[in-house]
């Protein structure tokens, strides 16, 4: 007898079960009418009276753990299928947050929109280039201080290659696309260049060595200023509202004559003069010009049959005025809270 309670005790005490049905057939099996512990105790009464104690210690006992192990397993299982049962399947799921696109990427996306309308094609170019395409093939005299060490991020200096001497760069313009697109295509040619480009510069809030560039060309017979201007209008309009002021004012760039650069009325302060039009009313945005007969013939089109435009812009300069926000380093950390305020369909 004292084997056979011993033998239940550790099947008590071992017992693991998944279903309430289980548990219920091991109920019974244990504390039923017919069950090993009502078995115990009818035997019991054979055992002898010396015995007695000890023995009927030892049935109460597993008796005890035999009820203590059923409820403990029977409020695991409950537990169990509360949880179970309290899922509504039908409730929608946590929602993903939705990231949202860099404010300028939106604006480049503006920029080549707008453009695309009017007909451009978008070409894009290498970010690291050689001395050619960013600066002698343009007509920047071989001491211009943009090629300074200031300006310029060099990767090599004097790169030998067939016995020209080439500086390897980081392109300061994408006007490097605009010679490539020169060289390898015929006119008429009307293309947009967006890219990144790099300038050695310290950062601040006013200045940052990386930024966004699109600059624009147009080559064909008989392109004029008059149409440079049209579409520089048309191009601030769509980007800025119809109520904008534009103005071009002379300027100088190797690559154009003449040259001009573009300014628009101040939108933070509409024009009645802030910080950020340096309390003048206009804002500068782009440099643009025709582009100069030295730069046709350098990419081998003839300039007496054709004439172009060329115009370029900083994408951060228009974010600073469409957005309002005029710290630049804001657009390059990628700060979640500030880049999630900007949402767009483009
Ligand atoms: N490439 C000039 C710049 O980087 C912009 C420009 C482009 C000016 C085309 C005139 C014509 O600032």
């Amino acid at each position: 007898m004292l084997d056979r309670i011993k033998k239940l005790r550790t099947e008590v005490d071992n017992y693991q079960v998944d279903s309430i049905d289980d548990l219920e057939i091991f109920r019974i099996r244990f504390l039923g009418k017919k069950g090993f512990i009502v078995n115990l105790f009818s035997d019991f009464k054979k055992v002898s009276p010396e015995q007695k104690r000890e023995y009927g210690k030892l049935i109460n006992d597993l008796k005890n753990s035999a009820i203590e192990k059923i409820s403990h397993l029977k409020s695991v299982l409950d537990e169990k299928n509360d949880f179970v049962s309290n899922i509504d399947l039908s409730l929608p799921g946590d929602p993903l947050p939705v990231g949202s696109r860099h404010p300028i990427s939106i604006v480049r996306n503006n920029i080549i929109d707008i453009f695309t309308r009017l007909g451009f094609s978008i070409s894009e170019g290498p970010e690291i280039e050689d001395d050619d395409h960013v600066f002698s093939k343009l007509n920047f005299p071989p001491d211009h201080p943009a090629r300074d060490m200031q300006d310029t991020f060099f990767i090599e200096k004097g790169h030998s290659e067939s016995a020209k001497n080439h500086d390897i760069l980081l392109r300061t313009h994408t006007s490097s696309v605009q010679v490539r697109d020169m060289e390898n295509s015929k006119p008429p040619i009307r293309t947009i260049s967006p890219g990144r480009v790099f300038r050695n510069e310290a950062i601040s809030a006013r200045a940052h060595c990386i930024f966004h560039q699109v600059e624009g060309l147009y080559i064909d017979t008989n392109v004029s200023f008059a149409d440079l201007k049209q579409t520089l209008l048309y191009f601030a309009r769509e980007m800025f509202g119809e109520d904008i002021s534009t103005r071009l004012r002379p300027s100088y760039f190797p690559f154009t004559e003449p040259s001009a650069e573009m300014d628009v009325s101040c939108l933070i302060c509409g024009g009645k003069g802030c910080n950020v039009c340096k309390h003048n009313g206009w804002v500068e945005i782009l440099g643009c010009g025709m582009v100069d007969p030295n730069v046709l013939e350098n990419c081998n089109i003839n300039s007496k049959k054709y004439t172009g435009f060329a115009f370029g812009m900083g994408v951060e300069r228009i974010a600073q005025l469409k957005y309002k926000v005029n710290d630049l380093r804001l657009y390059f950390e990628n700060d979640v809270r500030f880049l999630s305020q900007f949402r767009s369909s483009i």
